[in-house]
């Protein structure tokens, strides 16, 4: 009888300590996260005043710094001259008038000027790190296929998707789907209010980048996701070393003579040395470059009427492309340039036709070590830029067989290269970064039925079957 009454003891002493232990636990994991969430909202709170704050400022500043002069017109169609090639002589396509030229040259100078009396204080939240992209309409799935994919690559680190208003957003996407991703879609009307209206859509991707909360991002374009994980590209040169990383595009520079003399730079001699950028891709440092951001968010807000046209005459590709490096020399600071050739991948229809869709971008690490043409025959792809098609599961897996999975003779294979030898000698250790894309899309129309037609999940599965035996 004692003895049962000590063993009920013990056992109601255990469960005891074991539900204060348990209870104690529980509430210091819940708790924290619960304290930390008041700290996480005011935060994001402050941020969005000081970015409200800050917006006000440089638009102001922007308004204040129009050039005062006619848009400049181009007849359009610049040729474009491939790198493998000789280097052609400098483009003069755009003439300007004497007072267009003299306008622009003011209001350059006048907005360099501002930006020297009145320093800016860039809005973000020191010591972070995160990516950085601009999607809305039918762009907000393409990001969605990019998100996915960054995160096969093994990495958390946060995901900002603006997106010009909350109307662009798709709220499975936005509301369900992303948060569980460690995404969020941010609408730039929150902060810019009704200027958002004086902003066409070229200048979202700038504005993105400059209400990004993140000290230290990766900018992609909706279409772009890395097939590595790039938390190293942020520890290593030459992010740490120059704070400003871009990729090349497939040709030589583009620009007018008239923008040296508007931007008061040097302009650089055509040769082996000169590629122009592609800007999909893009890792910047706010805090070493944030004079370089606000020039390039200059050249963006006039980037239709005047800065996008002095940069590339009407050659294929007029955007946004050449505004971040030519800003970083504007404002004096370092940029960097990945030198190993953008390379498109693609493959040999049945019918002789050839069909390229994706660009491969190289690892800018081993780019930065390579100093010999061996080397850097070595680097091995890092970024992919899947632009033609751009990259919806439904439409790839449609039951009408119209969708480039299909060879111009009826049958399913892949599309960045002809077979898996060519693919693992490309990517390297036998890695088949195309089978790992379409292996995420057939797992995305499986899981987000109400997404996608009701077949595209069985069409993936039968795809990924057939084509990697996945
Ligand atoms: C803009 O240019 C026009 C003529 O070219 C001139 O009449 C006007 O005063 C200028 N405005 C400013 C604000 O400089
Ligand atoms: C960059 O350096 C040049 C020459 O030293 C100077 O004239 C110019 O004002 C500087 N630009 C900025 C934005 O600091
Ligand atoms: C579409 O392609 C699949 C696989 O190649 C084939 O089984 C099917 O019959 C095709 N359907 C049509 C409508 O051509
Ligand atoms: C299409 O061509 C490939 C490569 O020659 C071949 O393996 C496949 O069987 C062909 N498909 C059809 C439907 O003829
Ligand atoms: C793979 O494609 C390459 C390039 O077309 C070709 O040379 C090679 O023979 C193919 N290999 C196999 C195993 O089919």
């Amino acid at each position: 009888m004692l003895r049962q009454l000590w063993m009920l003891r013990i056992v109601v002493a255990c469960s005891l300590i074991a539900i204060t232990t348990f209870t104690l636990v529980w509430r210091l994991s819940h708790g924290a996260e619960r304290s930390n969430e008041p700290q996480r909202s005011l935060e994001h709170h402050a941020l969005l005043g000081r970015q409200r704050e800050f917006w006000r400022q440089i638009y102001h500043d922007l308004t204040e710094s129009r050039p005062n002069c006619s848009k400049i017109v181009h007849d359009g169609g610049l040729d474009v001259v491939g790198v493998q090639e000789a280097p052609p002589p400098r483009p003069m396509k755009v003439l300007l008038e004497d007072q267009q030229h003299h306008a622009l040259k003011t209001a350059h100078a006048a907005f360099t000027g501002r930006l020297q009396a009145r320093p800016y204080d860039l809005p973000y939240v020191p010591a972070t790190r995160g990516i950085v992209m601009t999607a809305g309409g039918s762009y907000l799935m393409h990001a969605l296929v990019s998100v996915r994919m960054i995160r096969r690559t093994g990495t958390n680190m946060p995901i900002e998707v603006f997106l010009r208003d909350p109307s662009e957003g798709d709220s499975r996407i936005c509301e369900d789907i992303f948060p569980s991703l460690n995404a969020k879609c941010i609408a730039l009307s929150s902060t810019l209010g009704d200027d958002i209206s004086n902003i066409g859509k070229y200048g979202y991707k700038m504005i993105s980048m400059l209400l990004s909360s993140f000290e230290d991002f990766l900018y992609l374009d909706a279409d772009c996701f890395p097939i590595h994980n790039p938390e190293t590209l942020f520890e290593q040169p030459p992010f740490t070393t120059h704070g400003l990383v871009l990729w090349p595009d497939f040709w030589y520079p583009t620009e007018s003579p008239f923008f040296f003399d508007i931007a008061n730079i040097g302009m650089p001699p055509m040769d082996h040395s000169q590629v122009a950028s592609e800007a999909g891709t893009i890792l910047y440092s706010k805090r070493t470059h944030s004079t370089a951001l606000l020039i390039a968010t200059y050249y963006n807000f006039y980037g239709p009427d005047f800065y996008y046209k002095l940069h590339s005459q009407g050659a294929l590709g007029e955007g946004d492309k050449e505004t971040f490096r030519w800003s970083a020399v504007t404002s004096n600071t370092s940029w960097y340039q990945v030198k190993a050739h953008v390379q498109h991948l693609g493959f040999t229809t049945q019918s002789g036709e050839r069909r390229d869709s994706v660009m491969a971008q190289y690892n800018p690490m081993t780019d930065f070590k390579a100093t010999t043409p061996s080397a850097l025959a070595r680097i091995r792809p890092f970024f992919m830029h899947q632009h033609n098609p751009k990259l919806d599961p439904g439409w790839m897996f449609a039951l009408d067989n119209t969708s480039t999975i299909f060879d111009s003779n009826g049958s399913m294979r892949r599309i960045w290269h002809e077979n898996v030898t060519e693919a693992q000698n490309y990517f390297g250790n036998g890695f088949d970064a195309e089978m790992g894309m379409w292996e995420e899309m057939r797992d995305m129309t499986c899981e987000y039925d109400k997404l996608f037609h009701k077949e595209a999940c069985e069409v993936g599965v039968e795809y990924v079957k057939r084509v990697f035996g996945g």
